[in-house]
């Protein structure tokens, strides 16, 4: 039996697409106030028979913070996509992030101990990546350390590694992916999908940082060929090109026939607008659009090397810019 945590979110949904495919039964674990028609919604993109490929999934109420739920979960399974996480920019929710992040990948990977599972898939991010590399591309070897990356996920991101890396010393065979920002259908409001949303409502900003971006479907290929190869206890950066957030944004633009963003965010206006916006949210407790942490982020320049993954697996990544024609024919439908 395969378990598959967040498989309500933009991964998870486009890897359960994949995995019905290939197997009558796969189980997932959704919260109470999980919505589902979303795991739908991506399916139609895949299937004229939504409702028959939906059914081969087995939905059980479960929190990966909460230890007593996830006892069912885990019965019987021998392969474990974990795929949940709170991905969130937001200094309010940091103590909420590592509970979910970091103690919720403990309570997995202390679950696939004690079920002898047969292998574990954990989604972490580039975020988790050290990224002071002098030369060349940014790859899997350097040695990640907070002061160089203070901001909430990605230290959430990194402590969930290091739950993985934990287990692999008790024993669990595991596969770790760190994908850039990934691209893909469905999931309109959360994560990356609102990328899409936020453009085809008209966006008005854009800035030259530059990072690795990945379809949804490059993510899910690579993590299934992962698992069902014989590698163990490796890591991979899942990145199809590095790309300016300025290239993106107009890619979307026009494949929505929209207007490109044609303001630029400087150094200067982030630095200026995130004070402005702190101190509305301090007074009136409400999230600030802009914080300290993403008005320096969304400057950087980060260019990743996808060598590892290519010679571990056989993938071809598609370009960024044909993703984001297709991710937006979907969103208009
Ligand atoms: N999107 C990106 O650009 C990106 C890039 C790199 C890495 N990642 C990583 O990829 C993974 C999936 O991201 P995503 O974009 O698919 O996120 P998403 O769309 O926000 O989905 C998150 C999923 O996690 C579930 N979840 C959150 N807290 C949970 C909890 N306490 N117990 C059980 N399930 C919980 C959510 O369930 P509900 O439906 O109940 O909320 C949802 O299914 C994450 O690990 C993320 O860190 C994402």
């Amino acid at each position: 039996m395969i378990l598959v945590t967040g498989g309500t979110g933009l991964v998870g949904t486009h890897l359960l697409a994949s995995l019905v495919q290939k197997h009558d039964k796969i189980r997932a674990i959704k919260r109470k106030n999980s919505n589902l028609d979303a795991v739908k919604e991506v399916f139609s993109f895949y299937f004229d028979d939504v409702s028959s490929q939906f059914s081969k999934i087995e939905w059980i109420e479960a929190d990966i913070t909460d230890v007593t739920s996830l006892g069912k979960a885990f019965e019987g399974v021998t392969y474990v996509y974990h795929v949940a996480a709170l991905v969130s920019f937001n200094p309010k929710e940091y103590y909420l992030m590592r509970k979910i992040n970091i103690e919720g990948t403990a309570n997995i990977v202390n679950f696939s101990i004690a079920q002898k599972v047969t292998k574990l898939c954990f989604v972490s991010s580039i975020a988790a990546i050290d990224k002071t590399h002098k030369n060349g591309l940014i790859d899997e070897t350097g040695d990640w350390t907070v002061e160089a990356n203070n901001y909430g996920y990605a230290i959430t991101k990194y402590g969930a590694e290091m739950e993985v890396w934990r287990g692999t010393q008790e024993g669990l065979d595991a596969v770790i992916v760190n994908p850039g920002i990934i691209l893909g259908s469905g999931c309109w409001n959360t994560s990356s999908g609102k990328i899409f949303t936020q453009v085809a409502k008209g966006l008005r900003f854009y800035t030259e940082g530059v990072t690795g971006y990945v379809s949804v479907k490059d993510v899910v290929k690579s993590m299934v060929d992962l698992m069902e190869s014989n590698i163990k206890n490796e890591r991979y950066i899942l990145v199809a090109e590095n790309r300016s957030l300025k290239d993106v944004l107009f890619f979307i633009a026009d494949a929505f026939g929209k207007k490109r963003p044609s303001i630029k965010v400087t150094t200067l206006l982030a630095e200026i607008t995130w004070r402005l916006l702190y101190i509305p949210s301090k007074l009136f407790g409400t999230e600030a659009k802009l914080t300290k942490q993403t008005a320096k982020s969304i400057h950087n320049k980060y260019y990743f090397s996808n060598n590892k993954i290519k010679e571990a697996i056989d993938i071809k990544f598609e370009p960024i810019d044909k993703v984001i024609k297709g991710v937006c024919a979907n969103y208009k439908k």
